[in-house]
């Protein structure tokens, strides 16, 4: 890697430096040789925050150098929760024996945009007896919700109070075990309900809860510290809550989105990347997709190794909750399917509005067409959604060099493969949003022979 003065740089340095935020890549080499992944970005931040819940120090090992673990570690410090590094590299001990109120001012000056203050609510609720989230309606938040948050804290007795400033939680009575029923299996929600009611009076029923991996990773967290927590078919998880909860020693879950990301760089740069880390359980759904595109896969005991098993084929996937297709998987596997022979369809059936990164892929070559508001198509799996939107990508496009800016962090991502996949130089600006979730991204960049300078 040369830096755009000529000189060379240690892309270790340059990690450092990765905020400055542009990147140019010359495209058209594969992708090869080996990268590591290490605990997911969305297990780890929350089980930091499930150390508040403990009476004693916590230990979580192969946690990843990104900036959202930085964010929520910067949070735990505001609330006076002391954070080490260990010996082991990826390790933190984490004490939250000086457990304080923050006041609005800080929560927000060290949230960024993080969503991660919400989850906060009832570790602080039973601690302190009262949590604050700043800034709510406001960009930060964005039009993301979290009315399931809210409704699920006063289902165990808190209440929301709104100003101004944020909101203010507190529970002048306590916090008591709940009957809740999700809207819809959310993420989040079901953090916030396992992560209050551990230490609330009684049993909590929660239905129609999310089932990721990296949440029954949580759940093993919590019982480490002595939570009981048992779940049961059609999404129900049963906890009793305990009156006292200790520190826990875990090594996070594999971070099943970046490995993805990789295998997807792969195919779209027909290259061979292997994967250290990655394990087949936690991503059964997305191997199918990626041997259905015309991938291949060799499932080894260290990781995964992936690559290109001929001519890439058309897809249609639809985004769901796990099971199904992870929503962060699409923005990768979407450049791929823009060199499939043929037109795939992507349903993004999560969110209402993650498919705008594809109009900088269509300035590099792509022929996309987004419909807004979801379009039929036969042999559906999920059912459609309200609030569905379509990607209809006709392929093979050779794609080119463009300049693009890095929109979030898995269209982020998506831009830097399609850059490397491209003919010719493209310039990828505001490259810190992929630190938020990718680690030593540079480097791993760098080891598979991707050809870049670091601008700026
Ligand atoms: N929703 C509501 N109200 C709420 C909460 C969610 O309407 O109170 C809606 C959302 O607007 C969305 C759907 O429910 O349409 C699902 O949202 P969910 O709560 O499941 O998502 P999340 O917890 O905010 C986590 C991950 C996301 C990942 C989603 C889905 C973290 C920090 N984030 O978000 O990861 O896409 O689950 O799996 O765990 C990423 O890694 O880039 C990322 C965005």
């Amino acid at each position: 890697m040369k830096s755009l003065l000529g000189r060379a740089t240690d892309p270790k340095s340059a990690e450092k430096d990765l905020a400055g935020e542009v990147l140019a890549i010359r495209g058209g080499r594969p992708l090869t040789g080996r990268v590591e992944v290490k605990g997911a970005k969305n297990l780890v931040t929350k089980a930091m925050v499930a150390a508040l819940l403990g009476e004693t120090t916590s230990t979580l090992r192969d946690v990843p150098d990104i900036s959202d673990v930085k964010v929520v570690r910067s949070l735990l410090e505001v609330h006076g929760v002391r954070v080490e590094d260990g010996d082991e590299e990826g390790t933190i001990h984490l004490d939250p024996s000086g457990a304080v109120t923050a006041h609005f001012e800080e929560i927000d000056a060290h949230a960024g945009a993080s969503r991660i203050p919400i989850l906060f609510c009832g570790p602080l609720l039973h601690l302190l007896g009262e949590a604050l989230i700043p800034d709510l309606g406001g960009c930060r938040i964005g039009d993301r919700p979290i009315n399931f948050h809210m409704d699920a804290l006063r289902a165990f007795g808190a209440v929301v109070d709104k100003s101004y400033e944020g909101i203010r939680i507190t529970a002048p009575n306590g916090l008591t075990g709940a009957n809740i029923e999700l809207p819809y299996p959310s993420v989040g929600a079901t953090e916030q309900v396992l992560l209050t009611a551990v230490r609330a009076k009684g049993v909590t029923e929660l239905r129609n809860a999310a089932i990721e991996p990296e949440i029954m990773d949580l759940i093993a967290v919590l019982q480490k510290m002595g939570a009981i927590i048992s779940y049961e078919p059609n999404r129900v998880i049963l906890i009793e809550g305990v009156d006292s909860l200790r520190g826990y020693d875990h090594r996070a879950i594999f971070d099943r989105n970046e490995a993805a990301s990789w295998a997807c760089a792969a195919l779209a740069t027909d290259g061979d990347i292997f994967v250290g880390g990655a394990r087949q359980q936690e991503m059964l759904t997305f191997l199918n997709v990626f041997r259905k595109v015309g991938g291949w896969f060799d499932v080894r005991e260290d990781g995964i190794q992936f690559r290109r098993g001929g001519a890439l084929k058309p897809v249609t996937v639809e985004t769901d909750v796990h099971p199904g297709f992870m929503t962060d998987w699409q923005q990768p596997l979407i450049v791929a399917l823009t060199q499939a022979e043929g037109q795939s369809v992507v349903h993004e059936t999560v969110y209402e509005n993650r498919l705008g990164f594809t109009a900088a892929l269509n300035q590099m070559g792509a022929d996309i067409v987004v419909h807004p508001h979801g379009i039929d198509a036969p042999d559906r799996r999920v059912p459609r959604r309200a609030l569905e939107q379509a990607a209809v990508i006709n392929g093979p496009t050779p794609l080119h060099g463009a300049d693009v800016v890095v929109p979030d962090l898995r269209g982020g991502y998506s831009y830097v493969i399609a850059a490397l996949a491209a003919e010719g130089e493209s310039v990828v600006r505001n490259i810190g949003i992929i630190r938020r979730g990718y680690e030593k991204f540079l480097t791993k960049l760098e080891t598979l022979g991707a050809d870049f300078d670091v601008v700026g």
